[in-house]
């Protein structure tokens, strides 16, 4: 892990450019070293009132966990949450609290996943994105996106394969390159994974070995499946919804245009029935992270990956 965080290099001129945005009085400080690095960046940088990437707007941001208040809970829900600590694979959380998690997988790409971050943000819902390591090295502005909106993350392997399949040393690396591809991106080492599949078999001592969470899901929208159609897949979450539930749906891998229609009306059904629409750290209580980036491990927040 050391090994790990220390591998991670940052650009002096991004990350002093990412430090004024969140304190503008380090923007005083003009140093040589610095304006030089400015100068021989980009023509906007000469502008440093006027940043306009976008990411500048959206930095990273810090990531709080708050567990909740062991007075709101009784003694079941309690012994739940507890339980889930031990449990090697969690599928859903409590059935006595009335919270529920919508996760995404296999992106993030540049084409379904800003349509459902649009629709999350419109209502104010929080998902949890299992992300694929090559998608996010192919578009890691929009992994930038998820995190800045306050969306959690986790692993979901490099490439996609069939753990089964695998080597130990094939699948360490299928893990590790994700993790390094997301920490690079967006300074956090992920605790929650994954499998592709829900296909573990074999890896799973190596994985639980590695410190991850392993996460499946209790409600399969099934809306990898060719065909099918929008209202397939909100039928089969209203069918199968309880509370505690991980539903799984994608925002990559294929033709998600179903899932993004299905959606808005998907988040209304579960808000109308009393459900809280959760990231999996707050539903399962247990942190999404393995540390907080710090001003030395924070990657740019200007755009630059
Ligand atoms: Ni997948």
């Amino acid at each position: 892990m050391s090994l790990f965080l220390s591998g991670c290099t940052t650009d002096q001129a991004d990350q002093v450019h990412n430090e004024q945005q969140k304190h503008p009085s380090s923007a005083e400080t003009n140093h040589p070293q610095d304006q030089k690095q400015y100068a021989s960046g980009s023509k906007q940088n000469a502008d440093q009132q006027k940043p306009s990437k976008p990411a500048v707007t959206n930095p990273i941001p810090k990531y709080e966990f708050t567990p909740v208040n062991p007075d709101t809970l009784d003694q079941k829900q309690s012994e739940d949450l507890a339980r889930l600590k031990d449990q090697s694979v969690i599928f859903n959380s409590s059935r006595k609290i009335k919270k529920v998690a919508l996760t995404f997988d296999d992106g993030p790409d540049d084409q379904y996943t800003p349509q459902i971050l649009d629709i999350l943000k419109e209502e104010n819902v929080h998902a949890t994105f299992f992300v694929v390591g090559k998608m996010a090295h192919k578009n890691p502005q929009m992994l930038k996106r998820i995190v800045s909106e306050g969306h959690i993350i986790g692993n979901h392997t490099w490439d996609h394969p069939l753990i089964p399949k695998l080597t130990q040393k094939q699948l360490e690396s299928e893990l590790e390159r994700a993790d390094q591809e997301i920490y690079k991106i967006i300074g956090y080492k992920v605790h929650f994974f994954r499998p592709p599949y829900e296909a573990i078999h074999g890896g799973k001592e190596q994985i639980l070995a590695k410190g991850y969470q392993i996460i499946d899901w209790d409600v399969d929208t099934e809306d990898w499946k060719a065909g099918r159609t929008p209202e397939g897949i909100y039928q089969t979450i209203v069918k199968e919804v309880q509370p505690g539930s991980i539903i799984l749906e994608h925002c990559a891998g294929g033709d998600r245009s179903a899932t993004v229609k299905s959606l808005r009306k998907t988040i209304q059904y579960l808000k109308n029935q009393g459900y809280e629409i959760v990231t999996l750290d707050q539903l399962l209580q247990i942190p999404a992270y393995e540390n907080t980036p710090t001003k030395e491990n924070t990657p740019p927040a200007d755009g630059r990956v």
